[in-house]
């Protein structure tokens, strides 16, 4: 047996994001029904930004993603968050694989805000804003492309070059540069940047808007005037990572929000015990922290995929 290695370019040509919503979101149900197992990511905080270990098992396949995000990087012309993820059997805990994570850690994220859109978001929504044109944006763009039908694709970032890039990268969509205020008036919002203070103005959200949380994924970071989540049915991915690092961590930690007001995790929604929106007025919001079971759906998918197609690099580890 060997250990099959998969780089950047192996992950692109056996990645589909239509295959990564549904494990995405059959491993999200195998979680809250006690068939995966996922504990708290584990931080490493240096200087200039932070790295995480992500371990978690699904049934036949485990491992570990190690991930890091560094906000200033662009300046050394490398992306803010770049991944690898260790791959092992957990039967025997002989490692299968080792992968880029940046690529999947793109789709996965991307996959899981448009999973929430899809029991959040209104029905109908046809327009997208998006805020922030870096990494994330892409797979934002691409994966709600696949559950709704989007006729606009509302735009904006601090930084004119990032936004004129995917508008170039992805001509097939229907991507516009607005305002700030613009793009959070869309049926669906995601936010993709690594502020920490809220950018999003509370009279800017109409009734009915649906917002992916994306970009707060640390302690300190937050997106949103507080007075939003107060005003919203909040969706966490997962309690304790959220309420320390992600959108609702700032609000928690000035008392402005409390955990008691989470009306529910994704898998809640996802499994039919809790209810998704039922009023089309309501303001919903999805805070997406990430979690390593999003990580090692998408793995194992890739893995089986790249077993099948066979002529990958091995390492003999073992
Ligand atoms: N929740 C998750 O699962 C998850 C996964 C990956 C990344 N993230 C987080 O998402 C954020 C974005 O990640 P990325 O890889 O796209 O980073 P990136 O550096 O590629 O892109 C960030 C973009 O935000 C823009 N920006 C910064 N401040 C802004 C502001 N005030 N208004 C508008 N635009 C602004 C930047 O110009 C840049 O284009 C980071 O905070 C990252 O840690 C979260």
């Amino acid at each position: 047996m060997s250990t099959i290695l998969l780089d950047r370019s192996a992950i692109r040509s056996l990645i589909n994001m239509s295959e990564v919503i549904n494990v995405v979101e059959e491993a999200f149900k195998a979680w809250a029904e006690g068939k995966a197992n996922m504990p708290p990511k584990a931080y490493l905080t240096v200087e200039r930004g932070d790295f995480r270990a992500m371990p978690a098992a699904l049934p036949g396949f485990a491992g570990v993603k190690w991930v890091n995000s560094h906000p200033f990087n662009r300046s050394h012309s490398l992306p803010a968050v770049m991944a690898v993820l260790i791959c092992n059997d957990p039967e025997t805990g002989f490692p299968l694989a080792v992968m880029d994570g940046t690529e999947i850690t793109y789709c996965r994220t991307g996959a899981i805000a448009a999973i929430a859109s899809k029991y959040l978001a209104r029905r109908n929504s046809n327009t997208l804003g998006i805020v922030g044109a870096g990494c994330q944006a892409y797979t934002q763009i691409i994966a709600h492309a696949e559950l709704f039908e989007l006729t606009s694709i509302n735009a904006f970032d601090i930084a004119t070059e990032n936004m004129d890039k995917l508008i170039s990268s992805l001509p097939e969509y229907p991507i516009r540069k607005c305002s700030l205020e613009e793009a959070v008036s869309s049926d669906i919002v995601c936010t993709l940047t690594p502020s920490r203070e809220p950018i999003i103005k509370r009279r800017w959200v109409a009734d009915g808007t649906h917002i992916n949380a994306v970009g707060a994924d640390g302690a300190g970071k937050e997106e949103l005037e507080p007075s939003i989540l107060r005003d919203a049915m909040v969706v966490v991915d997962e309690v304790v990572q959220a309420s320390h690092g992600g959108e609702i961590n700032m609000p928690i930690s000035k008392g402005l929000f409390t955990v008691d007001e989470i009306y529910a995790t994704l898998a809640e929604v996802l499994t039919g015990k809790k209810k998704g929106r039922t009023d089309s007025k309501a303001i919903t919001v999805f805070d997406s922290t990430g979690v390593a079971i999003q990580d090692l759906a998408v793995a194992k998918l890739i893995f089986g995929k790249a077993q099948e197609r066979g002529g990958y690099p091995v390492l003999g580890l073992v």
